[in-house]
C-alpha cells in the first residue's frame, strides 16, 4: 500500500492487491502499449495522459477500460490485465479507480476522440512529467511511478 498526495494535494492510496477498496469501482485508467511504445491521449484541457474515464451503467470496469481506450485513442485492445486500484480523497468527492495494463493490437481512425485530440505514442515517458506543462495532473502523482515499476517487473517476468 502506498500513500501520497496528488497534484491538488488530495490524499491518494494505491494498492496492487486485488480490488482492495471496491469490487465495483466507477473509474478506470489504462496504461497502454502499442508497437513497442507507450500509447497516451491528449486531453483537450488536461494534456497528455493515459486513457481512462468513468464506468457507465451496465458495464464492468474492464469493459469501460476497453471502451475508453478505443474512444480516446482508437486503440483496439489485444490483451488487458488488472494492475491495481487507487482511492483519491478529494475536497468534494472520493473516487476509486482501477488501473489496467493493455497491449494494443492496432490503432483505428475515429471520427471523434471525445474530450481528447486522440492518440499520442511515446518511446519513453519523460522523467520530468511532474513539472511538464504538457502533461495532465493525472500523470503527476506517484500512481504513475509505482504502476510503471510494477508493470516493468511483470513484463520482465513474462
Ligand atoms: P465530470 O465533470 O462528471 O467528468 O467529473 P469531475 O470533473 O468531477 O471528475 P471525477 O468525478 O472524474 O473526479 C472527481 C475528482 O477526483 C477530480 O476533480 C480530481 O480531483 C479527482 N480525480 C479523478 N481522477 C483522478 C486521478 O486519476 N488521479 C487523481 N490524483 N485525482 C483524480
Amino acid at each position: 500500500m502506498y500513500r501520497f498526495t496528488d497534484y491538488y494535494r488530495n490524499d491518494v492510496t494505491l494498492s496492487f492487491d486485488d480490488h482492495p477498496f471496491s469490487r465495483d469501482p466507477k473509474h478506470v485508467w489504462v496504461i497502454c502499449r502499442h508497437n513497442g511504445k507507450w500509447l497516451l491521449t491528449k486531453h483537450k484541457e488536461r494534456g497528455l495522459e493515459f486513457p481512462g474515464g468513468k464506468v457507465e451503467e451496465n458495464e464492468t470496469a474492464k469493459e469501460a477500460a476497453i471502451r475508453e481506450v478505443k474512444e480516446e485513442t482508437g486503440g483496439i485492445v489485444e490483451s488487458i490485465r488488472y494492475v491495481g486500484q487507487y482511492i483519491v480523497a478529494g475536497k468534494g468527492a472520493t473516487i476509486i479507480k482501477n488501473v489496467y495494463f493493455a497491449e494494443i493490437r492496432e490503432l483505428t481512425l475515429q471520427g471523434s476522440y471525445y474530450e481528447t485530440e486522440g492518440p499520442v505514442q511515446l518511446a519513453k515517458i519523460p522523467t520530468n512529467v511532474k513539472r511538464n506543462m504538457q502533461y495532465s495532473f493525472i500523470m503527476k502523482d506517484d500512481v504513475l511511478k509505482h504502476c510503471m515499476k510494477f508493470i516493468g517487473k511483470q513484463r520482465k517476468r513474462n
